[in-house]
């Protein structure tokens, strides 16, 4: 017999967490968390989280900014419930208990990062998400109606005449089923999809995988953000080397010792991270050498202090960051695209919900604003909880954003060298930083070919945990692929090197996707 909830959590972040605390008030909640709790993307969070609450600022400058990092892709509703509801929801959140960095005076202290045209962002030193996730767990803790259960990992949504009614989740003791009226999958992102990122480990994509696998809408998956400075040392992992030092004045400079930003974006070390990433790499091939970050015109002592679980990570690969340069490049960071939702967080099956990295509201179009990552979950997460409130928690989305899919996955080989490793580096060489058609489309035919050795397993459930990463990996890279495929311009964080304008006459639009082995319900058609 499958056990039963009231309400159903995929993932433990920010969206997860934020939509916990009013769906306690409301009924049992079971948060099911595929590893540690505080094991994600929001608790590696560093900058901060961007709200328009500063001197100066307004959420009508705050969407300026967002919109014009997402070049021309934005969702201007999506926007507009971001910046407005996301003053109140960081308000509420400092009365929650997070304590943000204040200046002497006791007044919130705002940090500048690339592409804010005015200090924005609050943080609490360089570890932000991990305070944010501290606050929430606390309160979330409190809940009697809260259950948590560790180590387990959703493989499966259960679909019952076209609506989502529960999971199927493994742990150490075997696969289990739950039911619930309302599903959120909060799930994170996917770096790990590709060999260089900054994510951690469990960043496998799983929300969009077993979203895909039962029939949900995804969109604009192609546009994936290369943070431009993540630790770059052989053998050490990626380590992100926040914007914030950028914000603060770090400089980008080349092996010479050049600051060689403005040789390709006026805005120099803080232009938009797609910018920045191309510029580093057009540096490195111009010179030969690797890039570095330098904060060495600055105080030591308040470097170290400002970004002290920075200089920790520097330390452990053998260097100062007050007074070394620190070799950086590129690495997959965050996407923009995934799981389609409306404004409250309803996916195309009804039942189902996503918030947070895992969902496409388009709020991020093709360029995510940094440190508007974290208040994505705050305010998606709230509003997706205010959904599943609802008596019905099904819904219909909007607006039609997405074409129809293309061709099933092609079913005609063995698993031809298929590893998590291969799948990884086959994404950074064919749909990283820089894309174009024939590699594109060599990648799509492996990871097509992939996909139908996988397919069938995530179909059946009961997968290793080893083995639900690759088919998580393969299914995600191969719709990652597809999208870039078909978009055939450049334009925030898709770039081809084929295509190498923005094309607003046809590709002003949103590329989506959907699994064509699953039977849409009328009630899943749009
Ligand atoms: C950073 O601190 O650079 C990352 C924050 C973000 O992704 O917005």
């Amino acid at each position: 017999m499958p056990r039963r909830t009231d309400f159903l959590v995929i993932g433990s972040g920010i969206a997860g967490l934020r939509a916990t605390a009013d769906l306690a008030l409301a009924g049992d909640v079971l948060i099911l968390t595929k590893a540690d709790p505080t094991e994600s993307n929001t608790g590696y969070a560093q900058g901060g989280i961007a709200a328009a609450l500063g001197p100066g600022d307004s959420p009508r400058l705050h969407a300026a900014d967002t919109v014009a990092a997402g070049d021309g892709l934005c969702v201007a509703a999506a926007v507009n419930v971001l910046v407005e509801d996301g003053v109140r929801y960081t308000r509420e959140l400092i009365a929650a208990g997070a304590r943000f960095d204040r200046e002497p005076s006791g007044e919130l202290s705002f940090g500048r990062e690339g592409a804010h045209g005015l200090r924005r962002v609050l943080h609490a030193a360089d570890a932000t998400g991990r305070e944010i996730g501290r606050a929430l767990w606390n309160q979330v803790a409190e809940h009697a109606r809260v259950r948590v259960e560790r180590n387990a990992r959703v493989s499966r949504l259960l679909v019952r005449h076209g609506k989502c009614v529960g999971a199927a989740y493994e742990d150490d003791c075997g696969t289990h089923l739950v039911e619930a009226s309302a599903v959120l999958i909060a799930t994170g992102g996917a770096g790990q999809v590709f060999r260089e990122t900054t994510n951690p480990a469990v960043a496998t994509g799983d929300g969009v995988t077993i979203a895909w696998q039962c029939g949900a809408a995804v969109a604009d998956l192609e546009f994936v953000q290369f943070h431009p400075t993540a630790l770059s040392v052989p053998g050490a992992p990626r380590f992100l080397l926040s914007e914030a030092m950028r914000g603060e004045g770090a400089h980008l400079l080349n092996a010479a010792g050049e600051r060689f930003m403005t040789r390709y974006e006026p805005a120099g070390e803080l232009a938009s991270r797609d910018l920045v990433s191309r510029a580093i790499v057009r540096e490195q091939q111009r010179t030969g050498q690797p890039v570095c970050l330098s904060m060495q015109q600055l105080d030591p002592t308040w470097v170290r202090a400002r970004f002290p679980t920075i200089a920790a990570a520097c330390l452990a690969a053998g260097f100062d960051l007050a007074t070394d340069r620190i070799p950086v490049g590129p690495a997959a960071h965050y996407v923009m695209g995934g799981v389609e939702t409306d404004l409250w967080g309803r996916t195309s099956v009804p039942g189902l919900l996503a918030a947070g990295e895992v969902a496409c509201t388009g709020v991020h179009g093709a360029n995510r604003l940094a440190s508007n990552s974290l208040l994505e979950g705050l305010v998606f997460g709230a509003r997706a909880a205010q959904a599943m409130l609802l008596p019905s928690a099904s819904g219909r989305l909007a607006e039609t954003v997405v074409e129809a899919t293309a061709s099933a996955a092609a079913a005609d080989s063995g698993d031809g060298g298929l590893t998590e490793a291969a799948v990884r580096e086959l994404m950074w060489t064919a749909v990283g930083l820089t894309r174009e058609r024939a590699s594109l489309e060599a990648a799509v035919a492996q990871l097509d070919a992939w996909y139908a050795t996988v397919a069938p397993g995530l179909e059946a459930g009961g997968l290793s945990a080893a083995d639900w990463r690759v088919a998580s990996v393969v299914t995600v890279g191969r719709l990652m692929a597809r999208a870039a495929l078909r978009r055939e311009e450049t334009r925030g964080g898709h770039a081809r090197s084929d295509f190498p304008a923005r094309d607003d006459v046809n590709f002003q639009v949103h590329i989506g996707d959907r699994n064509p082995a699953v039977r849409q319900t009328p009630d899943t058609h749009r």
